[in-house]
């Protein structure tokens, strides 16, 4: 008996306590997480900086208003300004309100309604973001969708100049799709897409609400590609579990956000800035950054140790612990059977594993969650 609607297909694992890389359910049995939530988890559970942090928070104040100060807001905004090619900062509660905050920036500064974005994009739930994603599955049932989006081919430069008309204001794309695959945007690509949009004077938004926050191994996946966009939303990593998003946008559009254009009730919660700034602290610094590539390479070479050579697995890619295993048959009977085993992934598609490890993952735990994949994939699928 539930009073919840069935939005989620759940798997039977209820959650008792979680530290570090390691969730424990009701039963006491422990599972490795690779997964982080959805990327969300970045430091691990209950990280012990943001913990501290977020206790201290609930000890002075919970809740102030938007109309009043919030200090914790200036530090978090600091913190990603210094980090990202953005200068200022507007702070709500999940990635589809920080994307939905882009889409309504680019209508008012551009004037113009069309916003361009990828085929197995995705960009959120909301009216405006599930209109944006470019999968089917999301929008049916729900049409008709907003008209204000153009989906082209990723990675096809001549499709977006196709696309490109009087009344385009943005190109909205995510550098390594998750949800769509665990597939990089090529770097010619990106550098053309941003040459592209600065000759037509389209602004350039980059969702890096999977991709940021250091899962790529630097503090925002675009840095990879040496472009300086816009717009950049980001969400999941940047509260380590507490719920928090951000648009970061550069400082022309300032005037464009002036008060009354934008608001949230919950946006920039003072607990959920307590926790984004003790991550931002960690997460941003460069000697923790380097140790992230240092584990993408051991995870990676452990993988092609354990299933490189099976004929199951066709592609083992991604960037930092953002990984996908692409496999030549359907995935989905391998991810219960991996929970069984201890260890609890994602999909991305129907065709890859995904791992989202915490970035705190340890050399032990990537060689057992190796291990454990390895033992799957090497016997048959049961469902
Ligand atoms: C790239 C990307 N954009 C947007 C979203 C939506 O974020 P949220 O579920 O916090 O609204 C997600 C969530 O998976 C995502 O991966």
């Amino acid at each position: 008996m539930t009073a919840l609607f069935a939005t989620y297909n759940r798997f039977e694992l209820t959650v008792a306590e979680a530290s570090g890389t390691v969730v424990k359910d009701t039963d006491g049995k422990e599972y490795l997480d690779f997964g982080s939530g959805i990327g969300v988890c970045n430091l691990g559970h209950r990280h012990p900086d943001v913990q501290q942090a977020i206790e201290e928070q609930l000890n002075k104040y919970w809740h102030v208003s938007n109309l009043y100060h919030v200090p914790l807001q200036e530090e978090v905004a600091e913190l990603l300004t210094a980090n990202s090619a953005g200068d200022y900062v507007f702070f709500c509660n999940s990635g589809a309100e920080a994307n939905e905050a882009a889409i309504k920036l680019a209508r008012k500064a551009s004037g113009k309604t069309k916003i361009i974005t990828f085929q197995q994009s995705f960009h959120g739930r909301t009216f405006a973001t599930m209109a944006a994603t470019g999968q089917d599955k999301v929008q049916q049932g729900f049409g008709p969708m907003l008209e204000a989006f153009d989906y082209v081919p990723f990675n096809d430069i001549e499709a977006v100049k196709k696309k490109i008309d009087g009344e385009t204001a943005a190109v909205m794309l995510e550098v390594i799709q998750g949800e769509g695959g665990v597939i990089a945007a090529e770097p010619t690509f990106v550098k053309e897409l941003e040459q592209l949009c600065a000759e037509h004077d389209i602004l350039l938004i980059i969702d890096e609400i999977q991709t940021g926050i250091g899962r790529t191994g630097a503090p925002f996946a675009y840095q990879h590609y040496a472009i300086s966009p816009d717009i950049i939303t980001t969400a999941k990593g940047l509260g380590n579990g507490l719920p928090v998003g951000a648009m970061i946008a550069k400082a022309k559009f300032y005037d464009d956000f002036g008060p009354g254009s934008h608001a949230t009730t919950f946006g920039g919660n003072p607990l959920a800035m307590a926790a984004a700034k003790a991550v931002l602290q960690h997460v941003f610094d460069p000697a923790f950054l380097q140790t992230v590539e240092e584990k993408s390479i051991y995870l990676k070479e452990r993988l092609q140790e354990e299933i490189g050579e099976t004929r199951f697995v066709t592609n083992i890619k991604g960037k930092g612990l953002m990984i996908g295993i692409e496999c030549e048959k359907e995935v989905t009977g391998l991810i219960p059977q991996l929970m069984q085993q201890g260890l609890l992934v994602l999909n991305a598609s129907p065709y890859v594993i995904r791992l989202l490890p915490p970035l705190t993952v340890s050399k032990e735990e990537i060689d057992a969650a190796a291990t454990l994949i390895g033992e799957a994939i090497k016997k048959p699928v049961t469902t």
